[in-house]
């Protein structure tokens, strides 16, 4: 069985290696970007509107105000399933061809949603098998959203139904140019009903085939779990066996992708082919299940991108946009954003003047081609009342208004330069789903954080190089020089040739803590860390330690210290150097390794064991960019001016902004176009949130 796996492994990596150069540098120069539509700007603008909402006299108004604002885009419709089908069976679309009809006469491309977020009172009433089943065996009660389930086969075939007849109705209008499918789907949790648990025990047997195999790999003598009957196995709620955990996830991935296939299918069968299918996800710390998996049948990735409590962190935002382009490893659309502030958090303030134009060019130096704002007007009586919005309850313009409608009028002026461009790099950070899933489970330190010590890295090496990708470990490696995998716990063999690959070939590999423990079934390896890739570091973890209070470290990084995680490395190889020891701790860590770092093949391979404190992940920042030789996409910067770059098409374009209190005056490396005021600069002066976006014709 392990072999077999291993085997389907293995060609799914060789199918990804052998891919033609699939990176988002090659395919912006060979093909139009499918975020991009044909005949529209290549920055669009938009608001999510809710006309179903709505006494239909007030619909031009609002859409004459979107259209003077210079919006482009309206998404509609994604939950207004019972003013669509207010009968069963009974549909009234008359509204929704109007609104539509009224949308394109204002200019506005329309992106259509399906409304299965939100099933009607009458099906969820007649069908109550729809409706989905909490972890405490309770059926959720109608009328708060998602509360159908996913895996009720009754309940896609409804949805299937309300695709399909909408896709046959608008799958030619000119004016729709997309779809996005429900709204947020893993949102609601997977249904824990009897027959979704036969589904789990099903899916199970397809992929194992023999209850042997399941009970080696998932070492159920442990605990006297062993598995005599399919259906003895549970759907594990709080803690459970690491091999079932694992797979339950994987199981809820392919729910999800099968309940977003039931439809895409249906959409895809009956639209024009230029009309895309997307979905809208919720960034990077969104991780109910493997976004690289369920979104390989869209168009391109959406997400809706909300700061929530206090402001706009650009770094910690920038990982989730970059996180979000790396899906698909292509631009994507913010399909939703906060117009200031939103309702669900403990505090929801209101950002500052200034910040929300920043957040929308911050988002599209960071590869998004459209930005809409949810909502445009708050509905009077549902349950988001105190939500942002474009315009009050009276139906005039709140005073964000404006800032928006500068900002779209920018996005208008400067658009032409952004067709074809993309965010490049030639650095990528390797976000995993799985090996998050599983340090999750078993954190070993209740403030151990994978997607933070991830994003110390991040913020560290984009600080010096003005760009980073974020990727999957299984994504096409070559043309990267450095790849940097903190946490990257799950490493089975197939993926550990992967790397090696990339290695091989010149690349730098950076490992962080807790790498290379463990298999494709979340078992421990029975290796040491890091598991298959010890042999080319020549050195392995002997011991890890979860820290109670910080430890000394120096070497040739600096000296600061390790906390949380502290791993005991060995250098066995002789060219293995070691680059950091730890100081006095514990006894067992004093003065051992703590950095070793090897050449193998044409590159490197390193592993740092611990969190490493601000500083010295900065120090590891600055050893890895001048050992494989990179330098900043833009140049030196004052402190707190973010830089992206975007290129393609024989452009280069920069969007630069501000997050300092005070001006700052950023001196160009030779001279660029100003776009959003038409000047040929080497200087740019920027106040706080200030945007400057610089043509540069010296493209790369
Ligand atoms: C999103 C959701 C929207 C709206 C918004 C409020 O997560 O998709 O429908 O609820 O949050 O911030």
């Amino acid at each position: 069985m392990r072999k077999r796996l291993r085997r389907i492994a293995l060609t799914l990596v060789a199918a990804l290696l052998l891919a033609p150069a699939a990176s988002s540098l090659a395919r912006a120069a060979e093909a139009p970007l499918p975020t991009q539509l044909p005949g529209r700007n290549a920055l669009l603008m938009g608001a999510d509107w809710y006309p179903e909402q709505w006494p239909e006299v007030r619909w031009e108004t609002d859409l004459k105000l979107m259209a003077a604002a210079h919006f482009t885009v309206v998404r509609i419709a994604e939950f207004a399933w019972s003013t669509m089908e207010p009968v069963e069976g009974r549909y009234d679309f008359a509204w929704l061809d109007r609104a539509i009809r009224l949308s394109e006469k204002h200019g506005l491309a329309v992106v259509l949603s399906t409304p299965t977020a939100t099933p009607p009172a009458w099906l969820t009433e007649k069908y109550p098998d729809t409706l989905r089943v909490e972890p405490n065996g309770q059926r959720v009660t109608h009328g708060n959203r998602a509360h159908g389930s996913p895996t009720s086969p009754r309940y896609l075939e409804h949805c299937r139904r309300i695709a399909e007849v909408l896709a046959k109705r608008y799958g030619r209008d000119p004016a729709v140019v997309g779809w996005q499918f429900d709204n947020e789907y893993g949102y609601g949790q997977m249904s824990h009903d009897d027959g979704t648990r036969k589904q789990f025990q099903d899916w199970l047997q397809a992929r194992y085939k023999t209850l042997a195999s399941l009970n080696e790999h998932w070492t159920t003598a442990y605990w006297s779990q062993t598995y005599s009957s399919w259906t003895q196995v549970p759907i594990p709620v709080a803690g459970h066996n690491p091999g079932l955990m694992m797979e339950w996830k994987r199981f809820v991935t392919h729910a999800w992708a099968a309940y977003q296939q039931n439809q895409v299918d249906v959409l895809r069968a009956n639209v024009e082919p230029r009309q895309f299918v997307t979905g809208n996800f919720m960034g990077i710390g969104f991780d109910a299940f493997d976004h690289y998996e369920v979104t390989k049948p869209l168009s391109f990735v959406s997400w809706d991108a909300y700061v929530g409590t206090g402001h706009l962190d650009p770094v910690a935002m920038g990982m989730s946009h970059d996180a979000m382009r790396g899906l698909k490893r292509q631009n994507f659309w913010v399909i939703e954003t906060q117009p200031g502030a939103v309702n669900w958090q403990s505090v929801n303030n209101f950002l500052d003047k200034g910040e929300i134009r920043a957040m929308a060019w911050h988002a599209v130096g960071h590869g998004a081609d459209e930005v809409s704002y949810w909502q445009w007007r708050s509905a009077l009586s549902g349950q988001e009342q105190y939500h942002g919005s474009l315009i009050g309850p009276d139906g005039t313009p709140v005073p964000l208004f404006d800032e928006i409608a500068q900002t779209a009028k920018e996005f208008a002026l400067a658009q032409a330069a952004f067709r074809d461009t993309s965010p490049r790099s030639q650095v990528a950070l390797l976000h995993d789903y799985e090996s998050r899933w599983a340090i999750d489970w078993q954190k070993h330190h209740s403030r151990f954080n994978a997607v933070a010590t991830s994003r110390a890295y991040y913020s560290a090496l984009r600080r010096r190089l003005q760009s980073m990708d974020v990727v999957s470990p299984y994504a096409p490696l070559d043309s990267y020089e450095l790849v940097v995998a903190p946490g990257l716990n799950l490493t089975p063999e197939p993926l550990a040739q992967h790397l090696l690959g990339f290695v091989k070939n010149g690349g730098h590999l950076v490992l962080g803590p807790r790498a290379g423990m463990k298999d494709e079934y979340n078992a421990l390896l029975p290796q040491r860390q890091p598991g298959f890739l010890g042999p080319a570091l020549g050195g392995r973890v002997e011991q890890y330690y979860a820290l109670e209070k910080s430890v000394p470290v120096s070497g040739a990084l600096g000296s600061g210290e390790v906390s949380l995680w502290a791993e005991q490395l060995k250098a066995s190889a002789p060219d293995a150097e070691v680059l950091m020891r730890f100081g006095p701790s514990n006894g067992w860590l004093d003065g051992q390794p703590a950095v070793i770092t090897r050449p193998h093949g044409k590159g490197r391979i390193t592993y740092i064991g611990g969190v490493l404190d601000e500083k010295l992940v900065g120090a590891a920042a600055e050893w890895m960019v001048d050992k494989s030789g990179l330098t900043p996409a833009f140049g030196p910067v004052p402190d707190g001016i973010h830089v992206t770059p975007r290129q393609g098409g024989g452009k280069q374009v920069f969007v630069l902004i501000n997050f300092k209190p005070e001006s700052q005056r950023v001196s160009l490396p030779r001279p660029m176009k100003s776009l959003l005021d038409g000047k040929d600069t080497s200087v740019v002066d920027l106040a706080r949130y200030g945007v400057a976006v610089l043509l540069d014709s010296k493209a790369n």
